[in-house]
């Protein structure tokens, strides 16, 4: 049975709609990833976005929990249930039905479609819900009710957001095979095992931690798919079903050992961690040193090391994603998409750590046999900071062994070095969340944007905000605020597109455009008085043609980042201004200058190819089947805009563009970087910011031609390195005759050295300028092993001549020359040595005279 199938066609068959899984990054600023069924809909519970028709869903999530309020990291491996990855099977009800259907539909489910015997079935209810008891009674004997206190039957989804009691159907595996003495209803033991939980949402939880009734009574259930398949496979461990063995086979594979359950920890680990990883990086995220690309490192990194205690000495975490792909990639096709570049970016992070890892382990190692009880902080924090150890790998580690770190050492020494890597993406608290959005959108309804055809039109103020979102009736003079027109040519700021700007005219400026809840709201700075009712005339700035200019170039260069670089290539966010657009995109390597060429001429070529515009409405489905171009992660309403320029690029897109790309004019990339592991930025300039940026270049042609009095500045400036590397090379030989060991012997400079690179007479030359009595002989060897040797004396009693010849008969060689000047050359390179204390003795013998 294909239990996804099964869950989802039985409630599309009790009037639910079929939601597809949302991302495991959830918009959502108090939770760190989507951790349960319910958080896409947090907003429909809490009454903030209004209820769908039909206001029953079902719905398979991919959920993580690896940090906040539900985290399952530590435990990943040992137990049995556990999982940083996971999917939920939920339905949901907005205010339609409530305890009494919920609890039908999951009893019809599991008995009659599951067909769990109904001996091995036992259900809890919270000790204060007689409605929900009574409810069971219905369906089960009461013996098998259990009444549980809010630390096990009440749910929340964070510090934050909807919550309330629940009620838990638990399936008995069996006392023959679970004995312990904790293996009892509400026991630790394994034996009672939760299958579904029914929260009977009722409450919002505040920060300040006060719970407010919710409109409605809701339902949220969530039912484990790992554990229903577990236990329809017949299993004890999640691990041992077919969602996980056949990747624990292929660990055995890359470590060569086989896996057994008692000892298989390591194995199970990695089977878990690399299901987070793929979907992680698939859906976009990428290894950073903070917030969520943070805790994607760290789960990465715990299944390396794993793997370490495997004996596997090299990258195999990217080998086992085939894998997860062959296994989930009929569900989750994009995985089979994103399948080449999420490898790449696993082995790169796996090269990283693992160029670390031994180094840090053996640190471990001398730590710990030196650790009595508590593992010292200082050294986790090195272990951390130089290494690259997650501190709850090290914790990990010493909980093999029975150990705790000092957390509170490790901490301080954290927030010293300013503690980046834990607050980041706490706190980032939603502003607009504070508004009267919703009351408007009860009374107006999402307001109709005209600007795909329009940039003027005459509108009628249907509502006013102040600077603080509260509704008001009028903004004064001076006062600035937000405005609702009830239909408006300014694009609300979305899809990287910047809000339109402009003005009502004669009255006041709009300085941007943005979007709350699907309002699109102008921000204003009023000159005369606006009122609710107030018919007024609208214009864009005519920004926004520069601005639909630089957006379909963002297109044309999307297309041709994955006609040059591949089509691995994936958004991963944009920017598009008047005067810029910036392109972030996930490509393991920096982009050559060569590439970058191609790129540019790629879109400059699609330019000149004057391809008009055109735009289509259609479903989603038809959208992605036509090959339109979709970003993960971002929710599209069920018709969509399909943007394209004939073969060139199609993508969905609500922005606004060119209709014919000749309008552009010519493009320029004027940047590429990395912005973090795996993920790149382009930025570039169009249209009338490409023509300032050449004026600019030709502007600093001139002064260049002017400053260097050529009118072939690029002559000039070669003349001038080839000038700047000839005075260098003198520089350096004055610099070696300096550096030469001299001594005194009788007020003479007596100098004798081997020098490497240089011309000898002229250091010789140089020396004997700067010493009144000074004897010098230079030794040379040159690329043939050929010796070369010069000899200058002046005002001393040694002559020249003599001295090389001594020397070079020492080396083979001969010579001559002038008292104050002689060469000679040599062969014998071996006994230069020799020769050089020889010459210094020569010359001390004369001198000393
Ligand atoms: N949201 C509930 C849970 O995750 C169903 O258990």
């Amino acid at each position: 049975m294909d239990i996804r199938e099964a869950y989802l066609n039985f409630f599309a068959s009790k009037g639910h709609e079929i939601i597809p899984s949302a991302p495991l990054v959830p918009n959502d600023a108090t939770l760190l990833f989507t951790n349960a069924g319910m958080v896409p809909f947090k907003s429909i519970f809490t009454g903030e976005v209004p209820r769908p028709t039909p206001p029953i869903r079902t719905s398979c999530q991919t959920c993580i929990r690896a940090g906040g309020k539900h985290n399952d990291l530590d435990n990943v491996g040992y137990t049995a249930r556990h999982h940083t990855f996971f999917e939920m099977l939920g339905n949901f009800s907005f205010g339609e039905y409530f305890k009494k259907d919920a609890i039908a539909y999951a009893w019809e489910f599991v008995t009659q479609v599951l067909k769990l015997p109904k001996d091995r079935l036992y259900v809890t209810v919270h000790e204060s819900d007689d409605e929900a008891f009574a409810l069971w009674e219905q369906h089960i004997a009461k013996e098998r009710i259990y009444r549980f206190g809010d630390h096990d039957n009440f749910w929340q989804m964070g510090d934050t957001g909807p919550c309330g009691p629940c009620s838990e159907i638990f399936y008995d595996q069996g006392g023959e095979h679970f004995n312990t003495p904790e293996d009892y209803m509400g026991g630790d033991g394994d034996r009672f095992l939760e299958i579904w939980n029914l929260v009977f949402m009722q409450y919002e939880r505040s920060s300040d931690g006060k719970l407010t009734p919710l409109p409605k009574p809701s339902i949220d259930t969530g039912m484990g798919l790992e554990r229903v398949t577990a236990i329809m496979e017949g299993k004890f461990s999640n691990y041992d079903s077919s969602l996980f063995m056949p990747l624990i086979e292929e660990v055995a594979k890359l470590c060569g050992k086989p896996y057994a359950y008692e000892s298989g920890a390591s194995y199970r680990v990695i089977s878990d961690h690399i299901r987070s990883v793929t979907f992680l990086l698939a859906q976009g995220t990428t290894f950073d040193k903070e917030g969520r690309g943070y805790v994607l490192r760290r789960i990465l990194r715990r299944a390396i090391r794993h793997g370490y205690l495997l004996g596997i000495r090299e990258p195999f975490m990217y080998r086992l994603v085939d894998k997860v792909c062959e296994l989930m990639g009929g569900h989750y096709a994009y995985l089979n998409e994103k399948k080449a570049a999420v490898k790449e970016q696993i082995r790169l992070e796996e090269e990283r750590f693992l160029a670390t890892i031994a180094s840090g382990l053996e640190l471990f190692e001398s730590e710990l046999a030196r650790t009595k009880d508590i593992f010292s902080g200082k050294a986790a924090f090195k272990l951390y900071d130089t290494f690259g150890f997650p501190l709850d790998l090290t914790a990990d580690m010493l909980r093999e062994k029975g150990l705790k770190v000092d957390e509170a050492k490790f901490d301080e020494l954290m927030s010293e070095q300013k503690a980046r890597a834990k607050a980041a993406w706490k706190g980032s608290g939603d502003k607009s969340a504070k508004g009267d959005f919703k009351a408007l959108l009860e009374k107006f309804g999402e307001n109709k944007f005209s600007g795909y055809e329009e940039l003027e039109r005459t509108s009628r103020v249907l509502a006013l905000l102040d600077e603080d979102f509260k509704e008001t009736q009028i903004l004064k003079a001076g006062e600035q605020g937000w405005a609702m027109f009830d239909v408006t040519p300014f694009y609300a700021q979305s899809g990287g597109q910047a809000g339109d700007s402009g003005e009502i005219e004669g009255v006041a400026d709009v300085l941007d455009t943005q979007k709350f809840f699907g309002l699109n709201l102008s921000n204003v700075a009023v000159k005369k008085e606006l009122k609710i009712g107030d018919t007024v005339k609208l214009k864009v700035s005519e920004q926004r043609a520069e601005i639909a200019r630089h957006h379909s170039a963002t297109h044309l260069l999307h297309a041709a980042l994955r006609s040059v670089l591949g089509t691995h290539i994936a958004q991963a966010g944009s920017s598009v201004e008047a005067s810029r657009l910036r392109f972030d995109f996930s490509h393991p390597k920096a982009v050559t200058a060569e590439e970058l060429t191609k790129i540019e001429n790629f879109v400059n070529s699609a330019i000149a190819e004057s391809i008009a515009a055109k735009t289509e409405i259609m479903d989603i489905e038809e959208a992605k089947n036509s090959g339109a171009i979709a970003l993960f992660g971002e929710k599209y309403a069920d018709k969509v805009r399909v943007l394209s320029f004939g073969e060139v690029s199609k993508e969905l897109c609500g922005g606004t563009h060119v209709a014919n790309l000749s309008q552009i004019g010519a493009f320029f990339i004027t940047k590429e970087g990395g912005v973090s592991a795996g993920v790149r930025r382009i930025e570039a300039v169009c249209s009338k910011a490409a023509l300032n940026l050449a004026k600019a270049w030709r502007g600093e042609i001139e002064e260049l031609k002017t400053e260097l009095k050529s009118a072939e500045p690029m002559n000039a400036v070669k003349k001038l390195k080839a000038e700047i590397k000839s005075l260098k090379d003198k520089t350096k030989q004055a610099k070696d005759a300096h550096a030469l060991a001299v001594v005194n012997v009788n007020e003479t400079k007596l100098c004798v050295a081997v020098i490497d690179g240089g011309d000898i007479k002229a250091t010789i030359d140089e020396f004997k300028n700067e010493n009144e009595k000074a004897a010098i002989l230079l030794v040379q060897v040159n690329e043939e092993g050929k010796i070369a040797m010069a000899a200058g004396v002046k005002n001393a009693p040694l002559k020249a001549g003599e001295w090389v010849k001594f020397t070079a008969q020492i080396l083979g060689g001969n010579g001559g020359g002038k008292d104050d000047f002689a060469t000679a050359g040599g062969k014998n390179v071996l006994a230069i040595e020799d020769a050089i204390r020889q010459a210094l003795e020569f010359a001390k013998i004369k001198l000393e005279k």
